[in-house]
């Protein structure tokens, strides 16, 4: 057990629920590795009572926290400062302690983006000059759009089944980076697109644990047409969606890394650090045996 002192740094998580998250065993495996006098724990909030927490969090020298669901939109109105593109974002899943204007609590950050750009590079895969398929128009894609602009993608589509939950994310991305790059298609048209040797960002439900044999498109010709795929889903670890890919002869990434290095960014602004690719692996290894033999309990 953890030797917990009078010393002991606490992070933690709020969100409703938070008794699957894997958070924990990131941060409290980071702070094992490293030797930090830091423990992190999961507190489940309930909606009318974010900001409530989030005040109580600084009065009780909380280092940081993280935001998961359903508070990463309306954590904001407790924060003191939010970084420039959380807030055009307009979500926030890390808070770090500040102090702005006199006034003290925390300040947002989006590492959600940060851990996508992260698991991109360890796969070697750039998004500069790149066409980008963004598949879904929910609080994931609204983040990864914004990471696909700044990291210079010449052009992204995003296909949803609503298109004015599409065409709102690109309207706000369009806006932010003063570019007209990113464009909405419903996802019936995914065919009418004419771009090829695009990268494929999955960021639907659609595939999820127990529906592993679902995919958003089924058509060989979509998979044949991309350069790479990624799948934010890591439940199932090898997505219907990967699998096509894989068909088709091209990589295929699951979300499992991206949620390794949202955690990751996290931990390094919370302590001004710097986590090598080494730790970074041995993480992942931890996360990998303790996710995968839980998926696996659940499937028998
Ligand atoms: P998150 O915030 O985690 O990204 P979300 O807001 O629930 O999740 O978004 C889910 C996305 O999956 C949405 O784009 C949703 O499409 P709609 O905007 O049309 O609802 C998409 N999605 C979920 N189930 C789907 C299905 N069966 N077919 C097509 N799209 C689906």
């Amino acid at each position: 057990m953890k030797d917990i002192k009078g010393t002991t740094n606490v992070c933690c998580l709020i969100g409703n629920p938070v008794a699957h998250s894997i958070s924990p065993l990131i941060h409290n495996t980071l702070a094992q590795l490293r030797g930090d006098d830091l423990v992190y724990v999961p507190f489940k909030v309930e909606e009318n009572r974010v900001e409530e927490a989030v005040k109580g969090a600084y009065a009780l020298n909380v280092l940081g926290m993280n935001v998961t669901v359903p508070h990463k939109q309306h954590v904001l109105q407790a924060l003191v400062e939010t970084d420039s593109i959380a807030q055009a974002i307009g979500a926030v899943n890390t808070l770090v302690r500040t102090t702005k204007d006199g006034i003290s609590g925390y300040k947002g950050y989006n590492t959600d983006i940060l851990g996508l750009e992260r698991e991109l590079e360890d796969v070697g895969v750039s998004l500069k000059d790149k066409e980008i398929v963004l598949l879904g128009a929910g609080g994931a894609a609204r983040a990864i759009a914004f990471l696909c602009v700044q990291k210079g993608a010449s052009q992204v589509v995003i296909l949803n089944r609503t298109i004015s939950k599409a065409n709102s994310i690109a309207v706000a991305v369009n806006q932010y980076f003063n570019q007209s790059i990113v464009k909405a298609m419903d996802i019936k048209d995914y065919d009418k697109m004419a771009l090829n040797d695009y990268i494929a960002i999955q960021t639907t439900s659609v595939g999820l644990h127990p529906n592993n044999d679902d995919v958003i498109i089924c058509d060989d010709q979509f998979y044949k047409n991309a350069a790479a795929g990624v799948d934010i889903i890591y439940n199932p670890s090898t997505t219907k969606f990967m699998k096509l890919m894989h068909k088709h002869g091209k990589p295929a990434y699951n979300g499992l890394k991206m949620l390794l290095y949202q955690g990751i960014a996290a931990y390094e602004l919370w302590l001004n650090c710097t986590i090598t690719k080494e730790m970074a692996d041995k993480v992942y290894d931890v996360m990998e045996k303790n996710c995968f033999a839980a998926f696996r309990n659940e499937d028998k």
